[in-house]
């Protein structure tokens, strides 16, 4: 179908003209009219595609006023024609956010690029629109107050649960500055209290309302509440603002959980697992998880270093979701090869390729009423992405080979332990996915910053490993002790429990001497303070996973970086090579990738 365009122009050669040149190029001119009154009375009668308006034309209605009034009202975009260039004529364009600016006199071909181009911006636009609606009318739904703010504190975003509890109008509060609107006092002294929101803005930390906290709304009328602020990054990892969950303070029992502090018993049990959660940082991230968790929020972004805990908070924030009742479902996108991850996700209908004798249902149907677990989403592969967007958007998918969408109920959870920033700027992920995954991210801390964990931790473990290896081992020695605290972690908790494990194995006494950890001093990797083929015991002391790691980089050292060849040399498929690459982050620096 032919565009359909509304020609405002009252020269009326010049209208004439391009009636002609419209039509010559295939377009459908619907009217022209001369005045900026008979093209808003036009734009209604006739729903054009889009508007050529001079902007200079006669009348009491201004050419950017009625531009201005088709946007708004009928949400037509308009093209300004003009004979003028001047910085004054475009400045009093631009008030009117058209989508071009010809100047006259213009050719042919320049009208048609102009024309398309406005058409196919306004067609995103609109698109893009509809999707920050789904996002704002799920965020209508919460009965958490939502508040976003950008880096300058003052507020973009306030749902009606927060305009509730604060008693402003999102008209009214957006563009206002948080303490205004969102006034803490202390309940025990009454005074006011500032939010960390310095701190989140500064940092990029995860912070906590605090207890014992006050809301007054914009009547006096102060209630407890509780909640946090976290940061929201842009897609290059820079802080852009930050965005306050918040909420009835549930009591002592609910909000400030089941996480005690270190010196009764720093840990969680929740569901089958426990989490530690000793050093404060941890204990925010638990709390805002929670938080969340309890929320409608349907799409949650978790972001740490390998082996800080993503698996696991993935499971706590499952097992405090409405929807525990229902599975939990994981698939690392890393581990499963690029062609079968899109049958595993999405299912397949009998017949859909060669080998498909029956139909099977995907894992999104299998988690429907529970969770998906996506890890490691930043190597799921770009067209997945796109459909992976829709489930998201829509919660309804097809199978592959399927006519027919099928609905489903699921909380989407999805892990990355590098910078999803750059795999954006090579074009391997795409930003669209990237923002509506981004909204709600819950970031565990490395190891390394947080050292109070480390012997709680610690502790958590040799009470593990004393049920598996039927031991009775009392704890560490403080030499040991000091030397988790001294250690830099680089694989984080993961790297402790080995650590733990195999000094379990070793230790002949009840308790966990210094040597038998076999951890080098800070900052060196483990694996290098002993050689393997030193002597029996040294090889003794290398966990599998090291072996394994050591394995696989002298395969690649042999395989000159080439990842088919190494693959061949360890007997293992590619993809498991690359999985297992990734997971020793081996393969990046020096070793090339080519294939
Ligand atoms: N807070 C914690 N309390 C107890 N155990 C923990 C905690 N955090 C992590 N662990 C344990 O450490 C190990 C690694 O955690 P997990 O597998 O969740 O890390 P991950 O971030 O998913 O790693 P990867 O990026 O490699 O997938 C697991 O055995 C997990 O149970
Ligand atoms: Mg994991």
């Amino acid at each position: 179908m032919p565009a359909r365009v509304l020609i405002v122009e009252d020269e009326r050669i010049t209208a004439e003209d391009l009636r002609d040149i419209l039509t010559g190029l295939g377009y459908n001119v619907v009217a022209s009219v001369s005045s900026g009154a008979d093209a808003v009375a036009l734009a209604e009668e006739t729903q054009p595609d889009l508007a050529l308006m001079d902007i200079q034309i006669k009348g009491p209605m201004p050419g950017t006023e009625a531009a201005r009034v088709l946007r708004e009202r009928f949400n037509i975009p308009v093209i300004f024609l003009t004979a003028h260039a001047d910085a004054e004529t475009v400045s009093r364009a631009k008030s009117s956010e058209p989508l071009g600016y010809i100047v006259k006199p213009f050719q042919e071909g320049e009208l048609r690029a102009a024309i398309e181009i406005a058409l196919y911006k306004h067609a995103v636009d609109l698109k893009s629109l509809g999707k920050s609606e789904l996002f704002a009318s799920t965020l209508r739904a919460i009965s958490d107050g939502v508040i976003s703010v950008d880096r300058s504190e003052s507020i973009a975003f306030l749902n009606p649960a927060a305009e509730g509890w604060t008693g402003w109008s999102a008209r009214e509060a957006i563009g206002r500055q948080l303490r205004e609107v969102f006034p803490l006092l202390d309940a025990a002294s009454g005074e006011g209290v500032e939010t960390p929101l310095w701190r989140v803005l500064g940092e990029g930390s995860l912070d906590d309302l605090g207890e014992g906290i006050l809301l007054m709304n914009r009547g006096g009328t102060r209630r407890a509440v509780a909640g946090s602020i976290a940061p929201i990054r842009d897609h290059r990892g820079q802080v852009s603002g930050a965005v306050v969950f918040f909420g009835r303070a549930l009591g002592e029992s609910r909000i400030v959980p089941v996480i005690a502090g270190p010196e009764v018993d720093s840990s969680l049990g929740v569901g089958g697992f426990k989490m530690v959660a000793a050093s404060n940082s941890i204990k925010q991230v638990l709390r805002f998880a929670r938080r969340v968790a309890e929320s409608e929020v349907s799409t949650i972004l978790i972001e740490g270093e390998s082996g800080t805990g993503k698996d696991i908070v993935a499971q706590f924030i499952h097992h405090f979701g409405r929807r525990n009742q229902g599975p939990f479902v994981p698939i690392n996108c890393a581990a499963i090869p690029e062609n079968l991850l899109e049958s595993e996700l999405f299912g397949y209908e009998k017949g859909a390729f060669t080998d498909a004798r029956a139909s099977k249902a995907g894992l999104l149907e299998v988690a429907s009423g529970g969770t998906i677990f996506l890890d490691e989403i930043g190597e799921m592969p770009v067209l997945l992405q796109a459909k992976m967007l829709r489930v998201l958007e829509e919660q309804t998918f097809r199978r592959l080979g399927g006519v027919r969408d099928i609905e489903v109920d699921v909380r989407v959870l999805a892990a990355t332990n590098s910078n999803l920033a750059e795999a954006i700027e090579q074009g391997k992920f795409r930003r669209d996915l990237y923002y509506r995954l981004n909204v709600i991210q819950v970031f565990l801390p490395p190891l390394r910053d947080r050292k109070e964990d480390v012997l709680p931790l610690a502790d958590n473990f040799v009470r593990l490993y004393n049920g598996k290896f039927k031991r009775d081992i009392q704890g560490l020695s403080n030499a040991a002790g000091a030397m988790l605290l001294a250690y830099d972690w680089p694989g984080n908790v993961r790297e402790l429990r080995n650590v733990i494990e195999r000094a379990m194995v070793l230790e002949d006494s009840n308790w966990i001497q210094g040597p038998s950890l076999h951890i080098a001093s800070p900052g060196s990797n483990p694996l290098l303070a002993v050689q393997p083929g030193e002597s029996e015991e040294g090889n003794f002391t290398l966990s599998l996973e090291q072996i394994e790691r050591k394995l696989l980089s002298q395969a690649l050292t042999k395989a000159a970086g080439n990842q088919t060849r190494a693959a061949v040399i360890l007997g293992i498929t590619r993809d498991t090579l690359r999985y297992k690459m990734k997971k020793f982050r081996l393969g990046t620096g020096g070793l090339g990738t080519g294939d």
